[in-house]
């Protein structure tokens, strides 16, 4: 992995009992398929894994602690009961009547409003954290089923990283690993909210392409030849014009494919550049993104095993 241009990642000091790696995702094509009476929307998506992430450090605390305690590197994450991570901590311990309070540290990589899964991600390592330093009382089949509480993308980082995804995004459908291919992140300076861009969502505008015929695609004919169809980048570039700009400049430089990551604002690569990697200084200045070199990674299949830092 290289990180051409990202936040630094700091390793906070002292003894932890445990850290975690927490990778970010792609969606290789996501399809909506439509409003679903609860207010989500139903879609199909493959999603996988890459070697970019956060760590997550855990510290038990004393059983005379009541709540846990929080700290993160990255300005704007939000500290309190709203964040992923302790409300995750908190379902944790009302599922198995655990009593045990964590000081947690979050070194964070991922940007937020990205489509890369972030906050899910972070939310899904602590879920698997808390049971591994509890010993396990919870089976990774209940933190699945506890985590679609949460959001949506939850449960997909507790799968081996390469899932097709339907429902809101709950439902798994593991997938065996896709090659170790190797992506380009470009994740402009603005970021999209996920609710924003489904409210820009044009139902007549769907690509309408058969999710079914789009999984066969690349699982067994092959990333290189597969279809890369998001139905979020239209909305997407309605909520944030110059994204599609962005899009179209990263088209010209001779990558295989170019796609928007789930509801943006990160745009991924696929294949190497014509030019070299000379277009990344360019593109973190004229853009102020953060360019990221790195791959799928996959979650070892053995039980208890997280997601090995690439
Ligand atoms: O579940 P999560 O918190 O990730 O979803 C964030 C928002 O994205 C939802 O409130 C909803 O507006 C939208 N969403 C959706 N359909 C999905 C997933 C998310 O409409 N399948």
């Amino acid at each position: 992995l290289c990180a051409v241009s990202s936040p630094d990642s700091t390793t906070p000091v002292g003894e932890w009992d445990a850290n975690f790696f927490s990778p970010a995702k792609i969606n290789l094509f996501l399809r909506i398929l439509g409003k679903r009476p609860d207010g989500f929307h139903d879609l199909a998506s493959l999603f996988q894994t890459v070697g970019f992430g956060d760590k997550l450090f855990f510290r038990k605390l004393p059983e005379s602690a009541v709540a846990d305690t929080f700290n993160c590197n990255m300005e704007g994450v939000p500290t309190d009961g709203s964040n992923l991570v302790l409300r995750a901590l908190d379902l944790f311990r009302k599922r198995t009547s655990s009593q045990q309070f964590y000081e947690v540290y979050l070194s964070k990589r991922i940007p937020p409003e990205a489509g890369l899964g972030g906050g899910s991600a972070n939310a899904a390592t602590a879920l698997f954290a808390a049971n591994k330093l509890a010993g396990h009382p919870a089976s990774l089949e209940d933190l699945q089923l506890w985590s679609a509480e949460l959001g949506s993308d939850i449960t997909f980082f507790l799968s081996t990283g390469t899932c097709y995804c339907t429902g809101r995004g709950e439902v798994l459908h593991p997938q065996e690993p896709l090659p170790q291919t190797r992506v380009w992140l470009v994740k402009p300076n603005k970021g999209l909210s996920t609710p924003v861009v489904f409210r820009h969502l044009d139902y007549d505008q769907l690509s309408r392409i058969e999710p079914a015929g789009l999984l066969k695609q690349f699982i067994e004919e092959g990333l290189a030849e597969a279809d890369y169809v998001n139905d979020l980048e239209l909305p997407a570039f309605k909520a944030m014009p110059s994204l599609q700009t962005m899009k179209e400049e990263l088209q010209t430089l001779g990558f295989e494919h170019v796609l928007m990551s789930g509801s943006g604002s990160t745009i991924f690569c696929i294949g190497s550049p014509t030019h070299g990697s000379s277009w990344t200084k360019e593109f973190a200045e004229k853009w102020g993104a953060m360019v990221v070199d790195t791959h799928f990674i996959n979650r070892p299949v053995e039980d208890n095993a997280w997601y090995a830092e690439a």
